[in-house]
């Protein structure tokens, strides 16, 4: 392939914090937010995109906390054309020493014309104004022509080339709406070499969607073409379709590295690690057949292949799994590990727990062992993420007692300790056990939601292996998701349930959310 341009190293922009988190049922919290920051400070990214402080109190907060913990990466945060969110970016990500400031504004004619009801000059100037503006705050400055892909080449290339004569030091280019296809993405990025004067001074950055699948495509298209920036997400989180995937287009550029010419950053060992502790933390389920980090990606299953894989590996693989970070067996400790061996491998998950954590994470651990003979990653990483989310209080499942039988309701007892140290037991009856379970919950905590979704995996593999639950609610206008773990699947829902009603209560008390409400939608079947 003929390199486009003497730079060979392709930086990677992770925006899970950002577009990954506007992914439906992805919000996250400061603490989840914080966790998975420094993994892919580990996993050695060269910007991660924290948020977008203006949309929220808790998103500045967010953003400012990551780039106040110094990680290593460039910090960066989103802002629209105006003062008070370019400003707002530049008081988030300034404790950094590395930080950086993503203007974006919308250039396309169906933007101009429905959504921002701009003429082409008056976007011109909006763009040229706030880069300015921003480059008077921060030396490091992007800027992003929203919906590039369909906006006319000949505008798009006078947006750019203002924005680079502004002072914007890295140029992406957007496909917002996941409408490229890589040979025309190819040929846009070739025009706009040919007609922005100043393009090969700053860094040329692609940001690809995935509605027709094509995102990771269409980034090495851009790639190919001259873009030296790619902005992804862990397993390709994002709005409606999601991004294009890290993990895919770094391992892309690393087993066609003879094709491309091209490296990253990144310490690849660090890919699988880092997309099971966003999948545990969004509760965004990894389809098994998905590439590079899937279960089945280095499974086979073919006797013609298993033959062949004995005769030699690269018959049927191209990427061995020790280099995304994968062991051939996951199975890691069981009832005789010590607390050493257990802390090693919950850092090896990419979890960074503290004395306090990792003693009631190893407690809970043992208890575990006792019922399950057999712990994998999956276990480790639920212990963790049950242990996270009742730490935070205020209420703790006590114990929990269901009784169902065909042709009868089913009937639960829930006994929870608050923070107070006060106890309360409530029953309850419904059509399931787990309805009745989140009916005796709203009872005792005195909080009434509206159940959008419930969500049951396998946590691990076997027969004994616990199961999983994402529970998705409504509240006050509000969507929040929880999850909890559990060999028994209804403690595993009524732990999901509290901790949505947990984070209920903790929003009440910072007066972020007053009025009860909520009613019961659809959980009568479950
Ligand atoms: O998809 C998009 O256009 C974006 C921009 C803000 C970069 O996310
Ligand atoms: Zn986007």
């Amino acid at each position: 392939m003929r390199k486009e341009t003497a730079d060979d190293r392709i930086r990677i922009f992770d925006t899970t914090l950002r577009d990954g988190e506007q992914a439906p049922g992805c919000s996250m919290t400061l603490r989840e937010k914080l966790r998975i920051a420094r993994a892919l400070a580990d996993l050695r990214v060269d910007v991660i995109e924290a948020g977008f402080p203006a949309a929220s109190p808790g998103d500045f907060a967010s953003v400012k906390a990551i780039a106040d913990e110094n990680l290593g990466p460039t910090i960066c945060g989103l802002a629209r054309c105006n003062r008070e969110d370019i400003e707002k970016v530049h008081a988030a990500v300034k404790g950094a020493d590395k930080h950086r400031i993503h203007v974006f504004v919308a250039t396309s004619e169906i933007h101009r014309e429905h959504k921002l009801k701009m003429a082409k000059e008056e976007i011109l100037k909006s763009a040229t104004g706030s880069v300015r503006l921003a480059r008077e705050l921060c030396e490091d400055v992007e800027f992003s022509p929203e919906d590039a892909s369909r906006t006319e080449p000949a505008y798009l290339a006078e947006v750019v080339t203002a924005a680079i004569e502004a002072g914007a030091r890295t140029i992406n280019i957007p496909d917002t709406v996941g409408y490229a296809v890589p040979g025309e993405f190819d040929q846009l990025f070739r025009y706009l070499k040919e007609h922005v004067p100043g393009l090969d001074d700053v860094v040329l950055s692609v940001h690809c969607h995935d509605d027709l699948g094509m995102a990771v495509a269409n980034s090495l298209a851009a790639v190919a073409a001259g873009a030296r920036q790619v902005e992804c997400t862990i397993n390709g989180i994002g709005e409606r379709a999601g991004n294009c995937s890290l993990e895919e287009i770094v391992m892309a550029l690393a087993t066609r590295s003879e094709y491309f010419g091209l490296e990253t950053g990144v310490d690849t060992t660090r890919l699988y690690p880092t997309s099971r502790l966003v999948s545990s933390i969004t509760g965004m389920h990894i389809p098994r057949n998905k590439a590079v980090v899937g279960e089945n990606a280095f499974a086979h299953e073919a006797g013609i292949h298993q033959h062949g894989m004995l005769q030699h590996h690269s018959t049927y693989e191209i990427m061995r799994p020790g280099d995304v970070g994968r062991s051939h067996s996951n199975l890691v400790l069981g009832k005789h590990s010590g607390r050493h061996a257990f802390r090693d491998r919950v850092k090896d998950l990419g979890f960074d727990l503290d004395e306090f954590e990792t003693n009631r994470a190893f407690q809970a651990f043992k208890k575990l062992a006792d019922r399950k003979k057999d712990l994998y990653d999956g276990d480790i990483e639920a212990i963790i993420m049950n242990v996270d989310s009742t730490s935070a209080g205020p209420w703790m499942l006590q114990s929990l007692q269901v009784t169902s039988q065909t042709d009868q309701q089913a009937s639960a007892v829930i006994r929870l300790l608050n923070d107070n140290g006060d106890e309360v037991s409530e029953s309850a009856q419904a059509d399931g056990p787990v309805a009745a379970a989140f009916n005796a919950i709203e009872q005792a905590t005195g909080v009434c939601i509206a159940l959008k979704n419930f969500e049951l995996h396998s946590a691990t593999i076997g027969e004994d292996a616990q199961g999983e639950v994402v529970v998705t609610v409504e509240h006050n206008g509000n969507s929040y998701r929880g999850h909890g773990v559990s060999v028994d699947i209804v403690e595993a829902g009524s732990r999901a349930y509290l901790e949505v009603i947990n984070r209920i209560l903790r929003r009440r008390e910072r007066g972020l959310d007053t009025v009860d409400g909520g009613s019961d939608v659809n959980r009568a079947s479950i």
